[in-house]
C-alpha cells in the first residue's frame, strides 16, 4: 500500500468490477442513443454562480455540498454537483436552441461532486448518466424520458424499483400553494433551522425524514389540491401516456426534489433494496431554469440516473450481468522465437477484431497458464520450440478442454471460424 488513500467518500473502480460500471452506463445510455439524444460533454467545473442561481441558493447542494475554489486568476468555480445547469449553459452558449429544431435532446455521462456525509450509496464523487430535452413543453417528452429510464433499468434486469410521480405546479399555482403551506407549517412545533426553512424553502420541509416532524405533516396541504387547470391537464396527460406505455408509477403527493429548478412533472426512481439512499435516479421539468441563468424561456425536462446506486441495486437483486470476458484468446509463448511469432499472431488477432492478450515477462509455463486461466479467455494458444519446428501452435478450447495443433499462419482464420 502507498502512503495515500482515496479521499473520504470516494472509491476506486477497479477490474473486474469496473466492467459492471461500464455496462451500466452503456445500458442507461442505449435507449437515449436510439431516441434522438446526442452526446454532450461539459467541463467538470463551472462558474459557482451557475449552480447558485440554477440549483438554488437555499438548497443543501449549494449551501453545504459544493466543492468551491478560487483560481489563481480570481475566478470562483465549483466542481459540478449535478449536470442539468451545465448542459443548459452549454446549449445556450452554443445557441443550439436557435438552430431551429427544438427540442434539443442531449445525453451525458460523467462524474459529479457533493460534499455529503458519506455512507453506503452516498459518495462525494459519484457518477451519473443523464438526459435533457430542452426547449419544448410537451407532456410526451416528460413521458418519453420516464419510459426510457424504465426501459434502461429493465434491460439490466432490475425489477424491484418504483417510479414516484408528482407535479410541482408552475409559477401561477405554486406561489399560492407555498403560502398555504407556510401558514400550516408555522403552526407546528419545529426546531429553529426547520422554521428558517419555512421562509426560504417550505416545500423541502415536506421532505423531512424525522419521525417527530413527519407526524406533524400528516394534515399538510397538498400541492395536488392547488394545481392550476393548465398544470392539472398537463399532469393528466403525462400520466395517461405512461399508462398507455404500460409503465407503472405511483402518485406521490409529497415528492419534492433537492433542487429548486423544478416545475410541473417531477419523478424519482427508487429501489427497495437500498435502504436509506433509495433514489437511484430522478428528474423532472425545469421550465424556468433557462431564464434563471440569463437565457430565453426554454421549457425543458430531464433526468439523471446514479450509476453507483444502480450497481448497488443490481447487487441487491442478485443480478450478475452477462459480461464478455475481457479477452477471447490468450497466447503463451515459450522461448524467444515463439515469443516473436506469437506476438505477431496476437497483433493479427486484434486487427481481425478478436480480443487477445499475451504472456508478457519471464514467468515460465505454469505462471503464464495461470494468467491465461484467470483471463477467462475462450482459447489459449501455446507454442514452444518443438511446435515451431513443425510450424504449429497448440490451440486449446478452454470450454471443451480439446487441444489440437494448428498451423501458425492459419490461427487467425481457424479461431475466427470457431467463433462463428
Ligand atoms: P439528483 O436527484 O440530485 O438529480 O441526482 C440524480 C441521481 O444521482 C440520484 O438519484 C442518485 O442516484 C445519484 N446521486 C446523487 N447524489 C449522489 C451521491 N452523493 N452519491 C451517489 N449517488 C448520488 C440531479 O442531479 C438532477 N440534475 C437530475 C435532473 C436532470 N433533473 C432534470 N434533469
Amino acid at each position: 500500500m502507498s502512503t495515500f488513500q482515496a479521499p473520504k467518500g470516494t472509491y476506486d473502480l477497479l477490474p473486474p468490477a469496473s466492467a459492471v460500471y461500464l455496462a451500466v452506463r452503456d445500458a442507461i445510455s442505449a435507449p437515449l442513443r436510439t431516441s434522438g439524444y446526442g452526446y454532450v460533454e461539459t467541463p467538470g467545473f463551472e462558474d459557482v454562480e451557475l449552480f447558485a442561481r440554477g440549483v438554488g441558493e437555499s438548497t443543501d447542494i449549494v449551501t453545504k455540498e459544493m466543492y468551491t475554489l478560487t483560481t489563481k486568476g480570481g475566478s470562483e468555480l465549483a466542481l459540478r454537483p449535478e449536470g442539468t445547469a451545465s448542459v443548459l449553459r452549454a446549449a445556450l452558449e452554443a445557441n443550439l436552441h436557435k438552430a431551429g429544431n427544438l427540442p434539443v435532446k442531449l445525453w451525458y455521462s460523467g462524474s459529479y461532486y457533493r460534499y455529503e456525509r458519506p455512507q453506503k450509496g452516498r459518495y462525494r464523487h459519484f457518477s451519473q448518466v443523464g438526459a435533457e430535452a430542452i426547449g419544448t413543453e410537451d407532456p410526451a417528452l416528460d413521458a418519453e424520458l420516464i419510459i426510457l429510464a424504465d426501459q434502461a433499468y429493465r434491460s439490466l434486469g432490475l425489477r424491484d424499483f418504483r417510479i414516484l410521480l408528482n407535479s410541482l405546479g408552475d409559477k401561477e399555482c405554486r406561489p399560492v400553494y407555498r403560502e398555504a403551506l407556510q401558514g400550516f407549517l408555522r403552526g407546528l412545533d419545529l426546531d429553529e433551522e426547520t422554521r428558517r426553512r419555512i421562509d426560504i424553502n417550505p416545500l423541502r420541509v415536506l421532505d423531512d425524514k424525522r419521525a417527530e416532524v413527519r407526524k406533524q405533516l400528516v394534515d399538510a396541504p397538498l400541492l395536488r389540491d392547488y394545481l392550476c387547470d393548465a398544470c392539472r391537464a398537463y399532469h393528466e396527460e403525462v400520466r395517461a401516456l405512461l399508462a398507455a406505455a404500460g409503465v407503472g408509477y405511483e402518485d406521490d403527493d409529497r415528492l419534492v426534489r433537492g433542487l429548486d429548478y423544478y416545475t410541473r412533472t417531477t419523478f424519482e426512481f427508487v429501489h427497495d433494496g437500498l435502504g436509506a439512499q433509495s433514489a437511484v435516479g430522478g428528474g423532472g421539468r425545469y421550465d424556468g431554469l433557462s431564464e434563471m441563468i440569463g437565457g430565453p424561456a426554454l421549457p425543458s425536462v430531464g433526468w439523471a440516473l446514479g450509476v453507483d446506486r444502480t450497481v448497488l441495486a443490481l447487487e441487491a437483486e442478485g443480478i450478475t450481468l452477462a459480461l464478455p470476458a475481457p479477452v477471447t484468446v490468450y497466447a503463451v509463448a515459450l522461448g524467444e522465437e515463439a515469443r516473436r511469432l506469437l506476438f505477431g499472431v496476437v497483433t493479427a488477432l486484434r486487427k481481425a477484431g478478436i480480443a487477445a492478450d499475451f504472456s508478457y515477462g519471464e514467468r515460465g509455463l505454469k505462471g503464464h497458464m495461470k494468467n491465461a486461466n484467470r483471463s477467462g479467455a475462450r482459447f489459449t494458444i501455446v507454442a514452444g520450440e518443438r511446435d515451431l519446428a513443425e510450424g504449429v501452435a497448440q490451440l486449446k478450447d478452454m470450454e471443451s478442454g480439446e487441444q489440437s495443433p494448428v498451423a501458425l499462419d492459419a490461427l487467425v482464420t481457424e479461431i475466427g471460424s470457431r467463433l462463428g
